[in-house]
């Protein structure tokens, strides 16, 4: 059955109408569906069936504790890139044992969070972070797990911000230099290498990519066990992509499979770290239709989200469907951009989007579940949206929309007097 389904000309989110998601929470409101989110996770799941695995869910791509939650039930890992993240996961129920610590900027202090959790493995990006890991863990007097970035140079075919996986982006360690880095951390006492870890971008929707990128740290995994190194993991990232409008990317299933060919059963762990394709289409972004206005020739649909609900329509030009709630026949569809009341003209959810509109409809953006809330700020001192989680016919908030006490919070006006 489809989440997001009409019926009767009405959109429901499983069994519950966004009607009346909004007439009990407001607009603008993030709805996201639990049965989808667990879903999408069974998919990569059951998919790996017989191998041993570990679905590490990016926690960048939707990090609300309820998300995390259900997750952690499931028996998910966890993909972190900051302290932050790794405080979501073990406030949610995560564990520490199932988490691996990606990102190129650790400072001393994550590390050493991380370290004293227990994580199961640092994504190590740099010979710098090698070196402070080996320094934190000394200290500790504990021994780090590490596995190495690698940084395939392959084309993931993506937006150039989420290609991750040339060699001229941050990312990673070049893989020709891996061996080099290896070897360093073989001799560095408080360090344990566990694994080999890449990951070549984002909203990837063909499998050539990963199998370039995995047949290159395969032959890394060789000359690390001609060298001695015993593996127990091959992490080969997140980066699945989702359809927002036609793309066709390949299914959960095709990708595990593309994974288990590539990494022959030789008793290697599996890690992946999806975000964007277990929880992108598991939500909407709810929004009422302020005003409509002419202007130019152009009809324009101001609605109450904004970029800063919502901002990868404005950074990415990314193109995500927008769905009346309520079908309205008697209404003459124009085309409209889709604008919010932010004051930027690059402050659209949707551009010529065809539409049968009145001042007061409510629309749903799809798609949102992923990289939605969680890129959100208070640009224009806008609080952030209500989040809601459909379970079912019920719904539960699962973040309250900020206050303007939640805006101003920590901040102070200078004293009377002057120096
Ligand atoms: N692992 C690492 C190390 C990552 O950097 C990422 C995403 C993932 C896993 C999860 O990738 P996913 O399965 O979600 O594609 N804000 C952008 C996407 C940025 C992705 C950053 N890294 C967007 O809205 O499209």
């Amino acid at each position: 059955m489809q989440i997001f389904h009409y019926v009767d000309g009405r959109l429901f989110a499983e069994d519950l109408s966004l009607e009346d998601v909004a007439a009990e929470y407001g607009t603008p409101a993030y709805v996201y569906s639990r049965r989808a989110v667990e879903r999408h996770w069974h998919a990569y799941d059951a998919a790996f069936t017989g191998r041993d695995h570990l679905i590490c869910y990016a926690v960048k791509a939707n990090g609300n504790l309820a998300v995390l939650n259900l997750l952690a039930q499931l028996g998910s890992g966890f993909d972190i890139v900051s302290g932050g993240e790794l405080q979501r996961v073990l406030r949610a129920g995560g564990e520490a044992g199932k988490v691996v610590f990606s990102g190129v900027g650790k400072t001393r202090a994550e590390l050493h969070l991380a370290l004293e959790a227990g994580i199961k493995c640092f994504n190590v990006e740099s010979r710098g972070e090698l070196r402070l890991l080996e320094a934190v863990a000394a200290e500790a007097g504990v021994t780090a797990p590490v596995s190495i970035r690698v940084n395939p140079d392959v084309d993931a075919d993506t937006h150039p911000y989420i290609a991750t996986g040339l060699k001229e982006n941050k990312f990673g360690i070049p893989i020709r230099e891996a061996r080099d880095v290896y070897a360093e951390a073989g001799d560095l006492p408080h360090l344990a290498v566990t694994g080999i870890d890449c990951h070549i971008g984002s909203q990837i929707t063909g499998l050539g990519p990963y199998r370039d990128a995995l047949e290159r740290v395969m032959v890394l995994a060789g000359e690390l066990a001609v060298a001695g190194f015993e593996l127990r993991h091959i992490d080969a990232g997140g980066g699945l992509g989702i359809s927002y409008r036609d793309e066709c990317p390949p299914s959960a299933e095709a990708l595990v499979e593309t994974i288990c060919e590539a990494v022959p059963d030789t008793g290697l762990e599996l890690l992946i770290e999806p975000g964007r394709s277990i929880v992108g289409n598991a939500g909407v972004l709810l929004t009422s239709v302020l005003y409509l206005k002419e202007s130019g020739g152009k009809h324009f649909a101001v609605v109450d989200a904004a970029m800063n609900d919502l901002l990868r329509p404005s950074l990415y030009d990314a193109w995500q469907a927008i769905l009346p709630v309520a079908v309205a026949a008697d209404v003459e569809p124009r085309h409209y951009d889709v604008v919010g009341p932010v004051c930027e003209s690059g402050d659209f959810l949707g551009l010529d989007r065809r539409l049968a509109l009145r001042e007061g409809d409510l629309l749903a953006v799809a798609g949102a579940g992923a990289y939605g809330f969680c890129m959100s700020s208070n640009y224009n001192a806008r609080p952030r949206a209500a989040e809601i989680m459909v379970d079912g016919g019920r719904g539960h908030l699962i973040r309250q929309r900020e206050t303007m006490d939640d805006l101003m919070r920590g901040e102070a006006v200078l004293p009377l007097e002057r120096e």
